[in-house]
């Protein structure tokens, strides 16, 4: 088993089937009257998050404690990083007193390898600017395969801005994987510049792809990330691109839709679209405890100390 997780590739085929079955076992602890087990009980997990986050950050301090580790919270805002301390510097502090695995999030692909050289505590990627967030991939293929079972030849649309999406490289290559058939529909500006080495076929037209999907992954579209107007207007992104109800109507039965949050309800998503009983996303979230609790149980379980 890797050390780390950086990227969906670090996991292989195999990995990930692993982090699946174990996340079966972590979704029965979440569901007791006591979510709680003692197998990381004298661990330390910090959280390193240099982006905001609501989901993930809160989802890893969940599945820590589950786990019995101690958690500590970084807090850039409020932290020495604001007088000037380098990554590095600050990296090398928190290892310094003594931890087991960083959570790290950064705006710049790379920085969860680079902490990854620095460090001998494991470094579990949280999402890494437009580059990886390898545990979102694996809660949405856990709650893909909870809903439609195996993945093996089944047809996944991921709508809307791919260019910047971390989620969406790490959603292809895991969904790719495990033998999903994957469809980016986005206008050219929100694909990335090439697709060579994607396993995806591009469509620009969403009414067409949406009767022959069994899922659908809205991605927000990532205004922080973008310095040019890369659509003529939100509300032109939406009618050509947004899962309206209408376009909903244009599922097949027991088609899924998912989104990774935040959601901008109005924009990629109509307000009461994801509340159907077709969207998974609080799924997504409920099971994104126990797919980060399988992750470090795998990363840190195996070197427990008694
Ligand atoms: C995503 C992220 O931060 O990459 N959110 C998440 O982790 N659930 C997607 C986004 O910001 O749109």
């Amino acid at each position: 088993m890797t050390r780390h997780l950086l990227a969906i590739d670090d996991l292989g085929d195999d990995g990930i089937e692993e982090v699946l079955r174990l996340t079966e076992s972590f979704v029965e602890v979440s569901e007791r009257a006591i979510p709680k087990v003692p197998t990381l009980r004298g661990r330390t997990v910090v959280s390193l998050f240099y982006e905001e986050s609501t989901r993930t950050r809160l989802s890893f301090e969940a599945a820590a404690k589950r786990l019995s580790a101690d958690t500590m919270n970084f807090n850039v805002g409020a932290s020495a990083v604001a007088k000037g301390e380098s990554l590095r510097d600050t990296v090398l502090t928190i290892e310094a007193m003594g931890v087991d695995a960083v959570i790290v999030r950064h705006a710049s692909a790379g920085v969860p390898v680079q902490v990854a050289r620095w460090v001998e505590a494991s470094v579990i990627n949280a999402g890494d600017g437009w580059h990886e967030h390898p545990t979102q991939a694996l809660l949405d293929c856990y709650t893909l395969r909870e809903r439609l079972g195996s993945l093996d030849g089944r047809r996944i649309a991921i709508v809307g801005d791919v260019k910047h999406s971390r989620v969406a490289r790490s959603d292809v290559a895991a969904f790719a994987s495990l033998g999903a058939d994957v469809v980016l529909v986005a206008p050219p500006t929100l694909l990335p510049p090439s697709l060579v080495g994607w396993p995806v076929e591009v469509s620009h037209d969403l009414d067409e792809v949406l009767p022959k999907v069994d899922a659908v992954v809205l991605l927000r579209m990532q205004q922080e990330r973008q310095n040019e107007a890369l659509v003529p207007s939100l509300r032109e992104y939406t009618a050509t691109y947004g899962l309206t109800r209408r376009r909903a109507g244009l599922l097949s039965d027991g088609a899924v839709v998912m989104h990774p949050g935040p959601m901008n309800r109005g924009v990629e998503i109509a307000a009461d679209v994801a509340d159907l009983a077709c969207s998974v996303v609080t799924r997504q979230v409920a099971n994104g405890v126990a797919v980060r609790m399988a992750v470090l149980f795998l990363l840190l379980a195996a070197e427990a100390r008694p």
